[in-house]
């Protein structure tokens, strides 16, 4: 496995990255499987079957990743008893952001009104939040920064091509946020992140600025394509293997975590993880089916939920992974 990415168990007097509060946001439109059915040739039944997905939430017209993320992150920030002055960093997942540029952490940083603090995107597809969790991680683990907004949000929706099935049943809009804080005591234990460049045909949007929008197609050309079923299988073997890392750079057994907080791509994927883990998915977090696949969003919104709803206590041993398009991966331990 190439670029990785690790910090391992607690030297003494270490700055931890732990979790102060968390949002999320979901657009109102609600999407169906019967009203795709009536779009393409597929069903309820293929869809929930194939990929536990019931129903996925759409953003209206001039609704963006950035309007989405903000609400996520006033809320992530209400949780945390947070206000704009306090962040020194704000770092966004999304593959879909509103623009070229500024970043849509930019974007978000003027709405919030937390001017001149540090604000970028990070683009690894699918795995983004657990990209841009790492990254703030390290911010705060070396005292650079003591309060960091870290957001997931994307509307997978603008770069779906909607005649294709086999990946317009797949994806959903949606946002979700934490907002990390210094803590002394606890918080995040390690992250582990990878890439498989060579992968990248595999699950891509093969348009973009340098290599030029196609402008006879509609969209300028922009959608996904994937073979699923390849990626299924990459996703299910690289999720294994970072789990595996992640358990022995920090001396634990798989009967020591709490939950399990996955990418919400496919329910068979989620359940293949949780077999490995050997944990009932009474303790794994699943949204999938409310939320489709959201990208940068699905890690955040399932823990948010799972926060909110009251699952997800306080001093519980938190996974969570992502695999996206790249490929990319990664996972982050943490004390929540
Ligand atoms: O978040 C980023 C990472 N992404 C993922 O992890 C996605 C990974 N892949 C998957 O989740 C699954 O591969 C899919 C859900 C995308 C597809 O499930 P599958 O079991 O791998 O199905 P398949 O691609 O092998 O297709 C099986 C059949 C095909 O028909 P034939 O060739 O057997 O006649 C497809 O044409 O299902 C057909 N099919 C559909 N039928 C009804 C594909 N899409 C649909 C559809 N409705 N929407």
């Amino acid at each position: 496995m190439s670029e990785r990415v690790s910090n391992g168990p607690s030297p003494v007097g270490r700055i931890y990255a732990r979790i102060a509060g968390t949002g999320s946001y979901l657009p109102d439109k609600l999407l169906t499987n019967d009203d795709l059915a009536k779009q393409v040739d597929t069903s309820d039944e293929w869809i929930r079957s194939r990929t536990g997905i019931r129903e996925r939430h759409i953003a209206a017209e001039g609704q963006t990743t950035g309007d989405l993320g903000y609400h996520a992150a006033v809320r992530a920030m209400e949780a945390a008893g947070v206000v704009a002055s306090e962040i020194d960093m704000i770092i966004v997942g999304t593959t879909t952001p509103d623009l070229i540029f500024p970043s849509t952490a930019c974007l978000i940083q003027a709405r919030i009104g937390a001017n001149g603090c540090a604000a970028l995107d990070v683009n690894a597809a699918c795995s983004g939040f657990v990209y841009a969790l790492s990254v703030a991680d390290k911010f705060i683990r070396c005292g650079d920064a003591r309060t960091v907004l870290v957001i997931g949000a994307e509307t997978l929706s603008r770069i779906v091509d909607w005649t294709e099935r086999t990946t317009c049943v797949l994806f959903g809009d949606g946002a979700g946020a934490v907002v990390l804080k210094a803590d002394s005591e606890t918080g995040i234990l390690s992250t582990h992140l990878h890439a498989d460049g060579a992968k990248k045909e595999l699950l891509w949007n093969p348009v973009g600025v340098s290599s030029g929008f196609k402008h006879d197609q509609p969209n300028g050309g922009s959608r996904i394509h994937m073979k699923g079923n390849d990626v299924f299988k990459y996703a299910v073997k690289a999720l294994d293997g970072v789990v595996d890392e992640t358990l022995e750079a920090n001396g634990l057994s798989k009967h020591d975590l709490d939950w399990l907080i996955p990418h919400q791509a496919n329910l068979r994927i989620i359940e293949a993880t949780a077999k490995r883990l050997d944990m009932s998915m009474d303790r794994v977090v699943v949204t999938v089916d409310k939320h489709g696949n959201t990208s940068s969003g699905s890690v955040p919104l399932a823990l948010d939920e799972a926060v909110r709803s009251g699952r997800v206590q306080r001093g519980q041993l938190l996974l969570l992974e992502a695999f996206g398009g790249g490929f990319t991966w990664g996972s982050a331990l943490l004390r929540y």
